[in-house]
């Protein structure tokens, strides 16, 4: 991978602003990322939010890990390596949709907190909301959805967020979710006060 765009490549001013564009979409675009283990809850929050604000009118798109896996990322494994370029990647994507005036939600397990902390730095303040799902690994490890932390137990999955890779907590994220212990009506409340609607 390139680690820069090299001398012979230069920034564009686009005419078009960012302002130009919050005017347009009569909205600010933004960042809700959803971080936690998987199965965790993050796609099944992250959809529910998507749903609810599109019902209010706000223009949004969601961005979730195992999809973009389909697509953009579907190179990547599960090495720290390839987690760090996957939330690199989607970084990316999730500031240019921003920066077109979307509200981006993005529900990816992104262990790593400087991962999450770099994309941070790189939206205006209050425009990058974490929202840490919190539910812990035993419910997560029973709920099983997908049937992967059996497998992860059997040794057919290598590399297990949880099991035998790490998960980094965030240390300040603006909303902490449990999906164990709190019903899905009233965390969405919350997310929604939260998005100011
Ligand atoms: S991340 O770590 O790079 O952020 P991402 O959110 O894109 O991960 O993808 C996680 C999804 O991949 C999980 O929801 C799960 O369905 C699947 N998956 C496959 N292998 C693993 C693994 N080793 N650890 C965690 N999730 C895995």
């Amino acid at each position: 991978m390139s680690t820069g765009p090299g001398s012979d490549v230069r920034w564009h001013d686009q005419k078009v602003t960012t302002q130009m564009r919050v005017e347009a979409m009569r909205q600010r675009g933004g960042c809700i990322w959803f971080t936690g283990l998987s199965g965790a809850g993050k796609s099944t929050l992250a959809n529910a939010l998507d749903v609810a604000l599109h019902a209010a009118g706000t223009k949004t798109y969601l961005l979730d890990g195992d999809n973009l896996r389909h697509g953009l990322c579907r190179d990547l494994g599960m090495s720290e390596a390839d987690r760090v370029e996957n939330i690199r990647r989607v970084g990316e994507v999730a500031k240019l949709m921003a920066d077109a005036g979307l509200l981006v939600l993005c529900a990816f397990i992104s262990p790593y907190r400087r991962d999450r902390d770099r994309l941070r730095e790189q939206f205006a303040p209050g425009a990058f909301v974490e929202v840490h799902v919190a539910t812990p690994l035993d419910s997560c490890e029973e709920r099983d959805p997908k049937g992967l932390y059996r497998k992860a137990r059997q040794g057919l999955i290598r590399d297990f967020t949880g099991l035998d890779s790490p998960y980094e907590a965030p240390l300040a994220p603006e909303l902490v979710i449990d999906t164990s212990r709190e019903p899905l009506d009233s965390s969405l409340q919350r997310l929604l006060v939260f998005c100011g609607r």
